[in-house]
């Protein structure tokens, strides 16, 4: 998802506020007719003269020209830090030659891009699918991009299919969550633009419900435009599990195949590889170029967070299904696995469930411990705009779970979630969820998360005492 400007941001004029004296740079009070007004007219930060530095007093001396810094294949590109489910986060680093290599290549092949294209990833830049596939991936390829910050629903929910034919986008890159966000809304804003244009349409982040799946395809693509859904993770630095647009033959919510290069395994507890239909962990038997080469400043966490359970693998965090035709289905998270009388669920499906049911936009499942069971399911659900939650609903719901997937999966609490703790990706921080669903208010460090305003709400509409 992408980063907000609040509306009074974007409609601010310039110079309509006079800057607090002294907290500003001096340059932009002299400057007001600079092109950087992020912060203008008011710095949103106190400005500190030690570390901070003017855009406009450092361009105004700076040569056009730009020699290449020569660098190793090997050294590193950039760290980006990404969760860990224990500790603090973990600095991702990244090398150069190899994580060009690979961006370039999972864009032009996973894109099938061509030289009239024209490609929109929605992503946060700041995101590892920004880094990839808004910067190193399309630039590496020469491709023209539309780049945009906004939201997918201002000024209204028809922004993204606007755009598309405003720039004729070819080639569309997004989350389940803003299509799922946008699916709420029915297709009427996205019949009001042709989207003609439209060739490939992508999917990363998260699972992608087929409701998800089949809304996209067939409203926004209008069958003809095929989908790849693309697995990977801050640390694989591309496209490690996807489809081949136009080469793969889909099934919604798999993300199919492996790239070239690439071997997966799925190992038991054990650590026993399982062959043919199976389901169990996600692991990879071989490097590939763009994965990551270690974790910042601490080797030995990355060797113990991704080589230790299994040694001689890749360990990607990740349960995931494969089929009898050889298709692998991401399940979730290993950590998002639940375990309820001795049988494991996985949260994507029993959100899935939920999310078939129409009176509901979007669902995140977590477990609650049961002194029974040992873990309840305990489900947040946003529901489409305009109903109201209530008994009947919520019994309704827990029936639909419960036919869909089995009796050991019917929910033993639903909560409305008008909104869900999102980081600014988009992804749901099942964390707090977690915290919530039990009342522990120590929720750690949630300077992630998008909108904090909603984790509030939540604790105010808990459905179930403390057990
Ligand atoms: O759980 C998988 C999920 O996102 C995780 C990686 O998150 P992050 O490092 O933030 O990178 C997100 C963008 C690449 C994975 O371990 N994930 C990502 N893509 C998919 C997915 N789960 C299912 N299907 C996907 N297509």
């Amino acid at each position: 998802m992408l980063k907000h400007l609040s509306k009074e941001a974007e409609e601010t004029p310039l110079g309509s506020q006079s800057p607090p004296a002294k907290r500003s740079c001096p340059d932009l009070q002299e400057k007001q007719t600079g092109r950087v007004k992020k912060t203008r007219p008011v710095p949103q930060v106190p400005w500190n003269p030690k570390v901070d530095l003017c855009w406009h007093a450092l361009v105004r001396g700076a040569s056009d020209e730009c020699e290449p810094e020569w660098c190793n294949s090997e050294d590193p590109l950039f760290i980006l830090y990404t969760s860990g489910s224990t500790g603090k986060p973990k600095g991702v680093l990244h090398t150069i030659s190899g994580y060009m290599l690979y961006t370039a290549t999972t864009f032009k092949l996973v894109f099938d891009h061509q030289p009239d294209d024209v490609y929109w990833c929605t992503a946060d830049i700041g995101w590892i699918t920004g880094h990839s596939y808004i910067t190193y991936g399309p630039l590496a390829n020469g491709a023209t991009s539309v780049l945009f910050e906004g939201l997918p629903t201002y000024p209204d929910v028809s922004r993204m299919w606007e755009i598309v034919d405003k720039y004729h986008v070819s080639k569309f890159y997004t989350a389940p969550t803003a299509i799922r966000l946008l699916m709420k809304y029915g297709k009427e804003p996205v019949h009001k633009y042709k989207r003609e244009s439209l060739k490939v349409l992508g999917t990363v982040g998260e699972p992608i419900n087929p409701e998800a799946w089949q809304w996209y395809y067939n409203v926004v693509g209008e069958k003809r435009c095929p989908i790849v859904d693309t697995f990977w993770q801050t640390e694989t630095g591309g496209h490690v599990l996807t489809p081949l647009p136009a080469a793969t033959p889909m099934k919604p919510g798999s993300a199919t195949f492996p790239f070239f290069g690439v071997v997966p395994a799925i190992l038991n507890e054990s650590g026993e590889e399982l062959e043919g239909p199976s389901e169990g962990y996600l692991v990879f038997k071989q490097p590939w170029p763009g994965v990551m080469r270690t974790v910042y400043g601490n080797k030995q966490r990355f060797e113990t967070v991704y080589f230790k359970k299994f040694p001689g693998y890749y360990v990607t965090g990740d349960g995931c299904r494969r089929d009898e035709d050889g298709y692998y289905w991401i399940t979730g998270r290993i950590d998002d696995m639940l375990n309820v009388s001795g049988h494991l669920l996985s949260t994507a499906e029993v959100e899935s469930a939920l999310v078939e049911h129409e009176a509901v936009a979007e669902a995140a499942v977590v477990g609650r411990p049961h002194p029974v069971k040992g873990e309840s399911l305990y489900c947040f659900v946003t529901l489409t705009d305009g109903l109201t939650f209530n008994r009947t609903l919520e019994a309704d719901l827990k029936r639909q779970v419960r036919e869909k997937i089995g009796a050991i999966a019917t929910p033993d609490f639903i909560q409305n979630a008008p909104g869900l703790p999102k980081t600014r990706s988009g992804k749901i921080m099942r964390r707090v969820l977690r915290k919530i669903a039990c009342d522990e208010r120590d929720l750690g460090d949630i300077s992630t998360l998008a909108d904090s305003s909603v984790v509030d709400q939540l604790f105010q509409n808990r459905c179930c005492p403390n057990v």
